[in-house]
């Protein structure tokens, strides 16, 4: 399978902690990788190096086959690589449809008349193709704060592929959700990598949801990577026993 994403000896310090520390990594096309480690680990750090938020200290980041490394975070958008961040919002007085259009409009470079209708114009198709592809359709008409949390977290994630991504970066898409809720965000986010056209890397502290979901593991620890693999290579790891307790990682509840 093909390398989508490749970082090579990553490294990012902040005064005297070595927020990621020699990180080499390959996400494969077509797949679900969950990146998981306590707090402080390095996780979010490495989202903002790959997608030029801040720049390594040393190191170098490939997407698809080019060499990305110091580019503009705008740049890298534009070259299919995208991004959530750990907290976002939606609009909550406007439609699950209109919240989507104001990315796909902002892409088609057109300005929003969010009073006006949007009846037959393609924006409207093409936001509402992206709710179909994380199974919002059927509440595009809904006010986004009358959706559940969950729904509104697909809203976000719906936003983030009118740039057209082909690797989707997601930090902590279920953060603040109830469990069952967590599993509905996951579950939406494989069927889309299922069904295919975009690649998902995702940061989640739900242990039990990672290893039922993802196709594949990176644990990260004190800013390097300890165990990369398949959920039940990740089980089968003794270094990645050693740093959880009781099947949670320590200072997680
Ligand atoms: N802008 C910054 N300035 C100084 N230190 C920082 C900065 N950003 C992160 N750090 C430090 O770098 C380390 C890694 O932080 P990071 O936010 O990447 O961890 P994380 O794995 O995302 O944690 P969490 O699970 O809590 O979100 C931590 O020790 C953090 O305090
Ligand atoms: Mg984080």
């Amino acid at each position: 399978m093909t390398a989508l994403l490749k970082t090579e000896g990553l490294c990012k310090r902040f005064g005297s902690v070595r927020a990621v520390d020699g990180v080499d990594l390959e996400v494969r096309e077509g797949q679900l990788t969950a990146v998981i480690g306590p707090n402080g680990a390095g996780k979010t750090t490495l989202f903002h190096l790959v997608t030029g938020a801040i720049a390594p200290d040393a190191g170098r980041v490939h997407f698809a086959g080019r060499d990305i490394t110091g580019w503009p975070p705008a740049a890298i958008v534009r070259a299919g690589l995208a991004r959530t961040f750990q907290i976002t919002s939606v609009f909550p007085e406007l439609s699950a449809l209109e919240n989507v259009l104001l990315p796909v409009l902002a892409q088609r470079r057109e300005t929003a008349r969010l009073w006006g209708s949007y009846a037959g114009h393609p924006a409207r198709d093409a936001a509402l193709e992206l709710l179909d592809r994380v199974g919002l359709v059927a509440q595009a008409h809904r006010p986004c704060g009358q959706l559940s949390h969950a729904d509104q977290k697909l809203v976000e994630v719906a936003m983030a592929l009118a740039t057209r991504p082909r690797l989707l970066l997601l930090d902590e898409p279920a953060a603040g959700l109830a469990p069952g809720e967590t599993e509905r965000v996951i579950g939406s986010l494989r069927d889309m990598v299922a069904a295919g056209g975009v690649t998902v890397v995702l940061i989640e502290h739900d242990m039990d949801i990672v290893f039922s979901m993802a196709d594949r593991i990176v644990v990260l620890h004190q800013g390097r990577v300890l165990a990369d693999g398949t959920p039940s290579e990740i089980r089968a790891n003794p270094a990645v026993k050693e740093v959880y307790l009781g099947g949670t990682f320590a200072g997680r509840p």
